[in-house]
């Protein structure tokens, strides 16, 4: 996902800001970063492909008043010095995020009216639609107006009009995009952590808001440019959540902070005390079917939450790809609920999921990380994720704060199936949940061992049932976006359907079973294929633990309730996925191709 920074300000630290700040924005991926500022009364552009260190060598410690960086992950056009942002043209400039639908039509039009490319990129023709509009309106305010009317797609902009170096403009639809407020100075960012270091006052823009921003004043404007009234947010997060803290990767600091963000997710929404259980929390309970629609490693999450919320609150629950939901025949009416599940909060085919749904009627709930993100705004109710900044594009702590944020709705809707001799011993498990997970996050030695046993593997993978089968898909994920070893889950048993033929001397396979009235069924299936040659790694709980000779790796994870048992589980395919992908020396924070949020389709 690009990154997008932007300053004007009375300090002139244009460049310091603007470096910094796409610095701290690196962990969403990208493959090319420039930045266009002020100089000599002239914007003055550098830009190339590759890390951002490329462009410090060009720079001397120049003082600017009013600048936008960016970062390009490649959408239209290669990862390449001439395709990458900011773009200009005429008196425009521009940083873009998101993708322009319809700019081939006006790219054409503009090329007859005797605009001339340089690039590949919808920004560029988006920079030459301003500059076109501009030249008839000589009005900024009214160039956004109709640019927004006549593209389609989404956009997060930062805009620097060459007859007004005073203000920086920022433009928004479907894409990311704040505005902070600094002392003389003002920012525009995609997302917090790139200002975080100067300021934790930020405004959000809702979709067709843009904004006039000078050093001392900042203005919003709906789409029809009405100034709008808006309210000065603070951040919860720090700096320090930011920071690696002595970690050799956020992959790592994130793994290892997820005693503390469950705790604190656990916190935000139980009271402990039985006869007023929850705070915080609608219960949903008046709802005839659940729907979760999410991506990736959030899906994986709605998985655990199906299985437990239909168990404990009798509620038919259907988990959708939210880009398979988007276009599929729906069957939703208002005695529907939508959960949408996602970190960013940003995920495109989510936040179409939850227009399409409002469209049907259904209500909407966000289980959501980033405050005040498209998704959170979009949706009927928002659940917060109490996470903090999750940086490593790998989701590790984000994805258990989902988990336990489903299960306490689960647990909310069908508490009073729950009788209090169970619920004392739930909360009671809760309790010592964190503590279980830090021994669990320690024990780096067995990891370490079996992650030998791994890491010149070319085909791994993981089975389970259920509950088991939904995490082996998250353990499988975990693995193959960090390593890239080819990975696959399956329901324990379906891989005799097929795809034990692909078992063969040493093939690894990992297998999950936590569950004891299953474990008999899922032990069966892992005999076939350690009969099959493969090599077995067992992660399992003491209630399931049985010493045999089809395994040759065993990990023992304490029992807990089955609201919870999930938070323990997965920890050690996160530890073996990442002690896998250090053996194998990837960039284990910003793995290739990815990006920490998916804000195009
Ligand atoms: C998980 O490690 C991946 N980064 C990816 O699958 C991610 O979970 C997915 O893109 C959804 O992102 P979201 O939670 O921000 O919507």
């Amino acid at each position: 996902m690009c990154g997008i920074v932007g300053y004007v300000g009375k300090k002139n630290d244009a460049l310091k800001v603007l470096i910094e700040g796409l610095e701290k924005l690196e962990y969403r991926g990208y493959d090319s970063a420039g930045i266009a500022f002020l100089d000599n009364n002239k914007i003055q552009i550098i830009k190339k492909q590759g890390k951002i260190k490329n462009l410090k060598q060009f720079l001397q410690n120049e003082k600017a008043k009013i600048g936008i960086g960016h970062t390009r992950w490649a959408t239209h056009g290669f990862p390449n010095e001439i395709n990458s942002h900011p773009h200009h043209c005429g008196k425009m400039t521009i940083v873009h995020n998101g993708i322009i639908e319809n700019y081939n039509e006006i790219k054409k039009d503009l090329i007859d009216k005797g605009y001339v490319f340089q690039s590949e990129t919808d920004t560029e023709v988006a920079c030459a639609l301003l500059d076109y509009i501009y030249n008839k309106t000589n009005d900024i305010n009214i160039t956004i107006q109709i640019f927004q009317n006549t593209v389609r797609g989404a956009y997060a902009i930062g805009l620097i009009c060459d007859d007004d170096f005073e203000n920086l403009y920022a433009i928004k639809k479907n894409s990311p995009l704040i505005i902070a407020k600094g002392e003389d100075e003002n920012y525009i960012a995609s997302d917090m952590p790139a200002i975080l270091k100067f300021t934790n006052r930020f405004i959000t823009l809702n979709n067709g808001d843009f904004a006039k921003i000078n050093s001392h004043e900042i203005k919003v404007f709906n789409k029809n440019g009405t100034e709008i009234e808006k309210e000065v947010k603070k951040f919860e997060g720090d700096a320090s959540s930011i920071d690696k803290n002595g970690y050799e990767h956020y992959m790592q600091k994130e793994i290892m902070e997820q005693p503390e963000v469950i705790k604190r997710t656990l916190n935000e929404y139980l009271t402990n005390n039985m006869d007023q259980l929850f705070k915080n929390m609608p219960n949903f309970s008046e709802y005839e079917k659940i729907h979760i629609v999410a991506c990736g490693s959030a899906m994986h999450a709605g998985l655990i939450g199906k299985s437990l919320i239909e168990e404990y609150a009798n509620i038919p629950v259907d988990v959708e790809i939210a880009s398979e939901f988007r276009y599929k025949k729906l069957f939703l009416n208002e005695k529907s609920l939508v959960i949408a599940v996602s970190q960013s909060g940003e995920t495109a085919d989510t936040l179409a999921a939850v227009e399409i749904a409002k469209q049907h009627n259904a209500d909407t709930l966000g289980i959501i990380n980033v405050v005040g993100s498209s998704i959170a705004r979009e949706t009927d109710l928002v659940l917060y994720t109490k996470a903090g900044s999750e940086i490593a594009v790998a989701t590790t702590k984000a994805y258990s704060a989902q988990t336990a944020l489903l299960s306490l709705i689960a647990l909310n809707i069908g508490q009073n199936n729950i009788d209090r001799g169970e619920l004392k011993e739930l909360l009671e498990c809760i309790k010592k949940l964190p503590t279980q997970m830090e021994i669990l996050l320690n024990n780096d030695k067995l990891y370490q061992e079996i992650a030998q046993t791994l890491y010149t593997q070319k085909d791994i993978f993981f089975i389970g049932r259920d509950i088991d089968y939904a995490i082996a898909m998250e353990g499988s994920l975990k693995l193959k976006e960090i390593s890239y070893i080819h990975s696959e889950a399956y329901p324990a048993g379906e891989l005799k359907h097929g795809t034990i033929s692909l078992i063969e001397e040493g093939t690894p396979v990992i297998a999950v079973v936590t569950n004891k009235e299953i474990a008999e069924k899922t032990i069966s299936n892992i005999k076939e294929v350690r009969s099959r040659g493969a090599d077995v790694t067992l992660l399992t709980n003491t209630n399931c633990d049985v010493e045999s000779d089809f395994y040759h790796h065993k990990i023992v994870i304490p029992t807990t309730h089955k609201l919870i048992q999930p938070l323990l589980t997965i920890l050690p395919l996160q530890k073996i996925s990442y002690e896998v992908a250090k053996l194998r020396g990837a960039n284990i924070d910003q793995p290739k191709n990815l990006a920490k949020s998916v804000t195009v389709e």
